[in-house]
Order: C-alpha cells, then structure tokens, then sequence
C-alpha cells in the first residue's frame, strides 16, 4: 500500500511516500529553521507562507523521486493537530483536495502519535504495550500506548515543554535557533558538575522546567560561570529530570519498553544516559532523521490506522491543541 504522509504542523514542510509500512520510498523535509533564525524562535505567519509556497513542490519531489505516478498513492496521512493552526492548515487543506481528486481515503493525524509511533519504524520488536515519551519543541508527554492503541497520559509538562527550555536557554547564552543542537554542542566542552540545579516536582511524576529556565538565566547574569559550563549543568538536570521520573512512573506501573521521540531525542548525551541508567527497560529511540518533524512517522501512523480501521470523518479540521489525543 503506498502511502503519503505530509506534515505542516510547525517550521519544517515534509512530505514522504513509504509502502506497506516501514519501506520508505522517499522523505524530503524543507527546513524554514534558517528563516525563522533571524527571529530567534519560529514566526507562526512566516511559517504558515512558507508551507503554502513549498507544499506541492515538495509532494512532487517525493512522488518523483519514489518513481511512483500520483494515481499510485492508496493513502494520504495528515498532520491535523496539535501545531499552529495556519500551519496546519496548509497541509490539512493540501491533504484534503489531494484526497478528494484521487479518491483515496485521508487519515488525520495527531503529531504526538506520529512522534511516538516513528519509534517502530526501524524497530520490529518494538509493538504495543509500550511506554512514550515525547520531549519536542511543544511536549514533555509521558504516555501509555495499549495494544489496541490507546493513548493514556501518564505525566506531562505543567509549563514549558523540554524543547522549549533548550531554545530559551541557547537564546539566552546567545547561541543560535534551534538551540538543542547548540547545547549540546558547547556542553561537550563544559563541566556539568560546575553548577547544581535542582529536579523539579521531585515527589510528582509531572514536569516543570520554568523554574530551571530561569535559575540558568540567574546563573549566566551572575557571570560566575562559562556558556560551556552552564550548557553542560543544565543538559545534565534536564536528562536526570527525565531519568527520575520515568523510574518514579515504573514504580507504579510496569514499564518494560519506553520509546523516546521529538526532536530532544536526537540528543547523543540523553540517548546514552537513558539507555545505560535505564535499567530494566529497553528504551527505544528513532534514528535522528525521524525524531524530528517528518513526514515518514505521519505515512506510517496514517498506514497503522487505516489496518486497524481508525478513521476520522473527511470533514475533520485542523486543531492547535492536543485534545484529541485520546482519539488517536
Ligand atoms: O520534534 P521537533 O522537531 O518539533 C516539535 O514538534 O517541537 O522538536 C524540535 C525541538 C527544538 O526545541 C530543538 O531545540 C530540539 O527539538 N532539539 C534538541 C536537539 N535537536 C533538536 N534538543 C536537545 N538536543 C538536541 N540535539
Ligand atoms: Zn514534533
């Protein structure tokens, strides 16, 4: 079954053709990252006109390059929420008048299932039950997937998503946008042990990272310490944070598999920490290229969905909040 999947929901216009599943014919992603740089953050009007000029170049690119004709796509999967909602709107729209010419069903897709499913994509043994963390630029969400597909929230962030606190960070210590790879990258010459900032909500399996955001703030005005220190102490607070509430979450329910995905997950210090101080879990991370926003994980939500029958009305619209999550 050859399957579209298109994805607008923030800065990144992606688009893929995979078939039956996990063979991926073609991924392109247009990065608007160098344009929103300039902004210091993504500019959500900037954004929307950017996916309309770069939406059907983009799907023609991946049709060709798949060696496929458009009369060959058996499915179309969108990115229908959560994002900015003029984002998601042009692919949505997009996905929408494709379907409708072709005749082909359209499944909508809730981004944070697509982030947590790409983890199955180069993992066969990777099935539900499972455990999912999403850490993204808008998440910090800790789910329990069921067989059937059930998402239950476990915990999530009661202020600014992990993603977040790593761009707000860089900005601050005047690195560049997106700031996690920037961090990462000065931490590597830092010492983390020079500062130590505190996990937040220690005894709740809930995150909060605003605190943090502004003790690294007061640290780096205090100018007692190097951006490289500062970066390393709190790369280093952000993954214990991750690491004690997974372990507070495992001892109320049994989490023998956890899958790490957003873009937070291409970090290579996080990756090795939660797989060595993991233990009793197998924790499961996509390559790089899927943790951040792509189109291959909305084809193969869309693809997982139309097997097991999960449809949503042609008539569904694009929403910037999450709610529907428990649909999907
Ligand atoms: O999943 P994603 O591409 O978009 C959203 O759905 O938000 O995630 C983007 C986020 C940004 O906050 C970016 O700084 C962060 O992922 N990120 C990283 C790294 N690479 C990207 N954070 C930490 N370390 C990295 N290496
Ligand atoms: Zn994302």
């Amino acid at each position: 079954m050859i399957t579209l999947g298109i994805e607008t929901s923030c800065d990144e216009t992606s688009a893929s053709i995979i078939d039956s599943g996990k063979n991926i014919l073609s991924a392109k992603i247009f990065s608007q990252a160098d344009i929103h740089k300039k902004f210091g953050g993504v500019v959500p009007e900037v954004a929307s006109r950017n996916h309309a000029l770069k939406i059907r170049p983009i799907v023609e690119e991946v049709i060709n390059d798949a060696k496929i004709s458009v009369n060959d796509i058996d499915l179309i999967g969108v990115t229908n929420s959560p994002g900015l909602i003029g984002a998601l709107f042009v692919g949505v729209s997009f996905a929408k008048g494709l379907s409708y010419t072709l005749k082909k069903p359209l499944i909508p897709v809730n981004h944070l299932t697509a982030h947590i499913l790409s983890g199955e994509i180069e993992n066969d043994d990777l099935t539900p039950p499972y455990a999912a963390l999403v850490i993204s630029g808008g998440h910090t969400h800790l789910f329990h997937v069921s067989k059937s597909y059930a998402f239950t929230l476990i915990s999530k962030t009661i202020d600014d998503a992990i993603g977040e606190t790593f761009d707000k960070v860089s900005k601050t210590l005047g690195f560049g946008y997106p700031g996690g790879p920037e961090i990462e990258k000065n931490a590597s010459f830092g010492d983390e042990t020079k500062i130590n900032y505190p996990i937040a909500m220690k005894n709740e399996l809930n995150f909060s990272f605003s605190g943090l955001k502004t003790s690294v703030i007061n640290s780096y005005n205090s100018e007692k310490y190097t951006k490289e220190d500062i970066s390393a102490s709190f790369q280093k607070i952000a993954v214990d944070t991750i690491i004690h509430k997974i372990r507070l979450a495992s001892e109320t329910q049994k989490i023998s598999k956890l899958v790490v995905a957003g873009g937070v997950a291409c970090n290579g210090y996080l990756r090795k920490r939660l797989q060595s101080e993991l233990k009793n879990i197998r924790v499961f991370f996509p390559s790089k290229g899927l943790c951040t926003d792509n189109g291959v994980m909305v084809a193969y939500t869309a693809y997982q969905f139309f097997n097991k029958r999960i449809f949503m009305g042609f008539n569904s619209k694009a929403f910037d909040r999450d709610e529907n999550i428990k649909l999907f």
